[in-house]
């Protein structure tokens, strides 16, 4: 893969596929993470001269849908840019008017393309809409690993239309970091996994198993691995159809000598949300009454202990119901030890644990806080991003 950094791109017009999927209330941003991530690969376009073209999708529209215009991402990247640079929002991602803004783009400008899901092209990977998007570029820049696992027009199908291609520095960040994880890690290697559902997590736990030395499992995942140990968990939440996989992935570990740990302790209540009594309980079974939702104190200090002793950490998944105030303290201490270790790269791979992170503003003090949600799971499960495919030269 060829990076920005390294490529000749002096009066060339440079598309790049952004991710601007933002989470919005109304018009507002609420974390404008993704678009200051891609802030070192714009300002490396402009810097070397490219006329710079931005793609994004913005949520998951049917069609046009004026409250899915990536108008805030416009104006709050022009705003980081410090008010330097004009940015342009066109009112479409094709057609004659973006043809017309492209050709009197002047130097310096950045032009940005509306919604590209506003056309359902975008997402059927459609080739006459692929080669329209690549007939704006001379040169095609993918720096959204958020949306590297999809095979879309703007993140695979238009590449091969454009004559130079590469990838930005925030994909390059990514992959290094992930990919380091994954094919390199300092040992030992621990990961934390914790979500609700060991369903979305199955492959990610059976591509790590080999890899790691422990994997510490929190959130409602555990419940279901607990219940297959043939523990009682009371009210919380189970998945009765994967307590045999639960039981396969513990047996998997055992063969592979690869310590898959358990919470011993837990923070529950009778009722999910913030109601209902709060009952900690000391023992690895929950009582029949109560609902597990955090793991315990006992168990935080435990997973710190290997946090704490571990050269390369990665975490995706909360441990427990952190929305909740009073349920966010395993989330906290696992990020908190994370921070705590100097000596280790630690990573967190994108989505919910992302933006806890995020929100207690520890994201800064981490080797990195990937920006993909479904991207890094499946990037950590070992399957090849289209996305990234794409970039590769042969
Ligand atoms: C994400 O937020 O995971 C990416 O932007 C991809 O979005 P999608 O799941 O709607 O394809």
């Amino acid at each position: 893969i060829r990076y920005i950094d390294d490529m000749q791109l002096t009066g060339k017009r440079v598309f790049i596929r952004v991710d601007f999927n933002v989470p919005l209330e109304g018009r507002r941003i609420t974390d404008d993470t993704r678009i200051r991530e891609a802030l070192p690969t714009i300002q490396k376009a402009l810097e070397l001269g490219g006329k710079v073209i931005l793609a994004s999708h913005l949520g998951r529209p049917k069609g046009p849908e004026p409250k899915l215009s990536l108008e805030p991402a416009a104006s709050r990247l022009s705003e980081l840019l410090g008010g330097k640079h004009e940015v342009i929002l066109a009112d479409d991602c094709v057609g004659d008017g973006v043809r017309k803004l492209v050709k009197d783009q002047k130097e310096g400008q950045v032009l940005m393309l509306e919604n590209l899901r506003f056309h359902k092209e975008e997402e059927a990977n459609d080739e006459a809409f692929a080669r329209e998007l690549a007939s704006f570029a001379d040169v095609y820049i993918n720096d959204a690993f958020g949306t590297a696992h999809r095979a879309h027009a703007s993140t695979a199908g238009m590449v091969p239309y454009v004559k130079e291609k590469g990838a930005g520095l925030l994909m390059r960040k990514e992959l290094e970091y992930l990919g380091g994880a994954m094919k390199n890690p300092a040992k030992p290697f621990v990961a934390i996994l914790g979500g609700s559902k060991v369903s979305d997590k199955i492959k990610v736990i059976e591509s790590l198993l080999p890899k790691v030395d422990a994997l510490l499992v929190g959130g409602a995942m555990a419940y279901t691995f607990l219940k297959a140990q043939g523990l009682e968990v009371g009210k919380s939440r189970v998945e009765e159809d994967k307590l045999p996989m639960a039981q396969r992935l513990m047996e998997a570990a055992q063969r592979l000598k690869t310590s898959l740990v358990l919470p011993i302790d837990h923070i529950c209540s009778t009722e999910l949300g913030d109601k209902g009594p709060l009952r900690e309980v000391p023992d690895r079974a929950i009582p029949a009454d109560l609902i597990g939702l955090d793991i315990g104190p006992k168990t935080r200090a435990m997973y710190a202990e290997h946090i704490r002793d571990a050269k390369t950490v990665i975490w995706n998944g909360p441990m427990g119901m952190f929305e909740v105030p009073r349920y966010a303290a395993g989330t906290r201490s696992v990020a908190e030890a994370m921070v705590a270790n100097k000596n280790a790269v630690t990573i967190v791979g994108g989505g919910d644990s992302a933006a806890a992170v995020n929100d207690m503003g520890l994201g800064s003090k981490l080797s990195h806080v990937s920006t993909g949600g479904g991207a890094s799971l499946e990037f950590l499960e070992g399957r090849e991003l289209p996305g990234v495919k794409a970039l590769e030269t042969k």
